[in-house]
């Protein structure tokens, strides 16, 4: 019988639209995404069928890791807009039945935060330096740092202020980053009190929730000991190959005292009381690449956190197997929470390219992601895949992650690059500018664009609208999940509804019991899917 009292909240199986803010639409023409352009496009979301937008960081920043370093967390940068800006968004979104998550950075500031600059004029022993984690180095001089971490973004997560009469042997601080980002000490409870007050600033303002960066990373153990390493690694974890890299994860495994220390679930229980004193279901998700599902479950305790970010399926290789245990294990391990389903981000190479590229990449593409729609739970999609945008190979010249500056490793500019709107040429209708982006855009984007796949019912963004409008009609097939392989299809029972996804190079028959076809990720004719195709049926 349904509760007619107690429908679910709307995030539990929404269909979240990621917005780069650098990259979505430049509403001034000044060649970067801002916070009036993203105003402008919501309609089209809203035709796309999303249910909410999560914008990535627009709050002041010196822009070294293009917003995950701020410098003031309750204004926006002026290369984004404006307060006004942001809440004319916000209205804008809802009265168009659009929910807003933006993005809350708490584990550590810009170097060019006040309370950074503060640390380092006030000096060691300092009430301001015990924001952060500053310590003395190692060896003669402390000329050493004080541990062996590696930034995420390569080499040491240290740096050392430099020597002032004051300070003639200076601290180090550490920044599992980028330099510029120094690290915050979640053990003071002053930082706890200042994102308390972000959150509040944000929640008044009308956001319906929080995406939450680094949301693992916030407590150290407390020794601030070295990590360490099985023979032969080195202290890196290579964060732009993630999603290739399953060599990453089991090198995290083994010993990690920088991230996922149980006193950080008391943030998110502290975080949680203050949402629930706001009406209208506001919600936060947990961006936190824990290593195992159970570390991921814990997040999501009653008490605890809405969401967090499900990687399994971006980090699993295109097989039907693969597939079948990220789905069996999504569900043991979330029990009775909402699962979510990522398939790209702005870190990670897209989709399509990482099935392959090319035809066959935009058809695994397309296939994963209509398999992936069929699911309980809620989804994130990142801006572009809906066009099916390839991860585009960035000139060194024009190359801005830090990641890339630090290390010269592939970096993520690639899957960053400026949405194509319109027309035949860069910046293809962005903005109001003329030329190149900031990122500059491939000349032979004309046939993705927006108005180009508008026009064809075949393009990839006709297929986005169609799996978003039919998405709504299987709500009601239920939660309840029975998943199988057979060679290379992948068969998902959800209630009244199958998802068949076939992973292999040739056609496979569809099930006599599996019903008509809803909708397909390709063309289907009779009885047989072909290759990299999937297909909802009922
Ligand atoms: C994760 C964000 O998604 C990434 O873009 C950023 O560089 C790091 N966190 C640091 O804030």
């Amino acid at each position: 019988m349904a509760i007619l009292n107690d429908p679910k909240p709307w995030w539990q199986n929404a269909v979240c639209y990621q917005v780069y803010v650098r990259s979505f639409a430049d509403g001034d023409g000044d060649g970067v995404g801002d916070l009036p352009g993203i105003t402008s496009r919501l309609p089209y979301l809203r035709d796309l069928g999303v249910d909410a937008l999560w914008i990535t960081p627009f709050y002041p920043s010196p822009q070294n890791d293009h917003g995950y370093d701020v410098s003031d967390y309750r204004d926006v940068d002026p290369l984004f807009g404006s307060l006004d800006d942001a809440d004319t968004l916000i209205a804008t979104a809802h009265d168009l039945g659009l929910r807003v998550i933006v993005d809350i950075v708490p584990n550590h500031t810009s170097d060019e935060h006040a309370w950074f600059r503060e640390a380092v004029a006030a000096g060691p022993g300092s009430p301001e330096r015990a924001r952060y984690l500053f310590r003395p180095g190692r060896g003669e001089g402390g000329t050493e740092p004080p541990n062996n971490w590696a930034s995420v973004f390569g080499g040491p997560a240290w740096d050392r202020l430099p020597a002032t009469p004051e300070e003639p042997e200076p601290e180090w601080y550490l920044h599992l980053f980028d330099s510029s980002q120094p690290d915050l000490d979640w053990r003071n409870p002053e930082v706890h009190q200042m994102f308390l007050d972000v959150l509040r600033f944000w929640l008044d303002r009308g956001v319906d929730g929080f995406r939450i960066d680094v949301a693992h990373g916030l407590y150290k153990e407390a020794t601030l000991r070295d990590q360490e390493f099985a023979v032969g690694e080195s202290a890196s974890y290579d964060h732009a190959s993630v999603n290739t890299d399953q060599a990453m994860v089991e090198r995290r495994l083994t010993d990690e005292p920088m991230w996922d220390q149980p006193e950080v679930h008391e943030v998110y229980r502290e975080w949680r009381k203050l949402l629930d004193t706001y009406a209208g279901d506001r919600m936060a998700v947990a961006e936190a690449w824990t290593t195992t599902a159970e570390s991921m479950a814990r997040f999501v305790r009653p008490d605890e956190l809405h969401q967090t970010f499900n990687f399994s399926w971006l980090l699993a290789p295109w097989s039907a197997e693969s597939f079948a245990k990220v789905v069996t294990d999504t569900v043991e391990t979330f029990g009775s929470a909402s699962p979510t389903w990522v398939l790209s981000n702005h870190d990670v190479v897209r989709h399509v390219t990482r099935y392959g590229g090319g035809e066959v990449g935009l058809a695994r593409g397309r296939a994963a992601t209509l398999a992936m729609l069929g699911l309980p739970g809620s989804a994130y999609l990142y801006q572009g895949e809906e066009l099916g945008l390839e991860q585009v190979d960035v000139p060194p010249e024009a190359r801005q992650d830090p990641a890339w500056l630090r290390t010269g490793d592939e970096g993520r500019d690639g899957c960053r690059v400026p949405v194509p709107w319109s027309s035949q040429e860069p910046p293809f209708g962005f903005g109001p500018g003329t030329g190149q982006p900031w990122i500059p855009q491939p000349a032979d984007w004309s046939e993705l664009t927006v108005e180009a796949e508008q026009a064809d019912p075949e393009s990839t963004l006709s297929f986005y609208r169609r799996a978003l409008e039919a998405r709504r009609t299987i709500q009601d097939a239920g939660d309840e999940l029975a998943v199988s392989v057979d060679g290379d299809l992948l068969d998902v029972r959800r209630g009244s509804l199958r998802i068949l996804l076939n992973c292999g190079d040739s056609a496979v028959d569809i099930p006599a019991d599996a019903g008509q076809v809803v909708i397909a990720s390709g063309p289907v004719s009779g009885r047989s899917l072909p290759p990299n195709t999937a297909a909802w049926l009922r």
